[in-house]
């Protein structure tokens, strides 16, 4: 029998083109999303099911995993890939936006961890695939929330590998660098606070950097590759980095002391 993905935010970029790889290769795939009437060219596709899940929504995910099992009879691999980003100044935050971020982002995640395992314990085997970013080691400004949630998915996924070897269930950390995607468009949302413009200057600045960034960053097929490959290795390698000029940047952050990396980012975006 094929093997069975299932991934979490595939109406779109990274998301959507690991669904389309995947079936490309002969996977049976649960293309999960939010709105899945709306994913037309993906459901028409063979081995493809497309399934209403919002990591926000913990019965929501339970229900997905089960549809998932009796539609294709099993599964293999779950890429945690639904995510988003608020950005701007820390001081902008309102309690709304650190809800939302943490939810989707990190608890998100562990929901789906939590309604996967079960399963993949009992068959003794099993991938998870949480999507970081090369964001979750290192940071640049005005993301303080995001890059904290990706700190805390890298953190989670790097502990639990631990407990969840002796079941030889994988966990695996996919850190993409820029990748061109919705994730600039609708997936920000920019923080706002009534009266606060102290940080005005330096964000635009800052936004100014990172789109020069986005404006020659890939494709996410790139992503979809690479996590194809984390799904399909057999070793232990808990990390992929994947992007334009990452693995010299996570080469910089391992060598470099702090302070002179951070004084690198500065001196490249602000
Ligand atoms: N693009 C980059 O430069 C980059 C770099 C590093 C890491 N990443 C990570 O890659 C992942 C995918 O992002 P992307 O670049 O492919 O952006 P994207 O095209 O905007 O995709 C984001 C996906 O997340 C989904 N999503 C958001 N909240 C959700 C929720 N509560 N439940 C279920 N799905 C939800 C969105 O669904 P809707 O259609 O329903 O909104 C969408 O499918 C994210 O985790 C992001 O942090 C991206």
């Amino acid at each position: 029998m094929a093997p069975t993905v299932l991934i979490t935010g595939a109406s779109s970029g990274i998301g959507k083109a690991t669904a389309l790889l995947f079936q490309q290769k002969g996977w049976q795939v649960a293309a999960t999303m939010r709105r899945p009437e709306a994913a037309t060219d993906l459901a028409a596709l063979p081995n493809v099911r497309c399934v209403a899940l919002d990591v926000g929504d913990r019965p929501s995910i339970e229900q997905a995993v089960q549809a998932t099992l009796e539609a294709f009879g099993d599964l293999d691999v779950v890429v945690n890939n639904a995510g988003f980003a608020v950005i701007g100044p820390l001081e902008a935050a309102s309690e709304e936006d650190l809800q939302r971020q943490f939810d989707t982002n990190v608890y998100g995640v562990i929901r789906v961890m939590q309604a996967v395992l079960p399963h993949f314990r009992d068959r003794r085997r099993g991938t998870i695939i949480n999507v970081s970013s090369v964001g979750g080691r290192l940071a640049f400004p005005v993301y303080s929330l995001y890059h904290g949630t990706k700190w805390a998915v890298e953190g989670i996924s790097e502990s639990a590998q631990f407990e969840l070897r002796p079941f030889n269930i994988r966990v695996r950390l996919v850190e993409p660098g820029a990748i061109r995607t919705d994730f600039y468009g609708r997936s920000q949302t920019p923080m706002q606070k009534e009266g606060l413009t102290a940080y005005a200057d330096f964000t635009t600045k800052v936004l100014a950097r990172i789109g020069e960034v986005e404006a020659t960053a890939p494709g996410p097929e790139v992503v979809a590759q690479t996590i194809y490959q984390a799904a399909t290795d057999k070793g232990d390698r808990l990390r992929y980095g994947v992007g334009n000029g990452v693995e010299p940047l996570l080469l910089a952050r391992r060598l470099l002391p702090s302070s002179w990396f951070v004084e690198m980012v500065r001196r490249l975006l602000t």
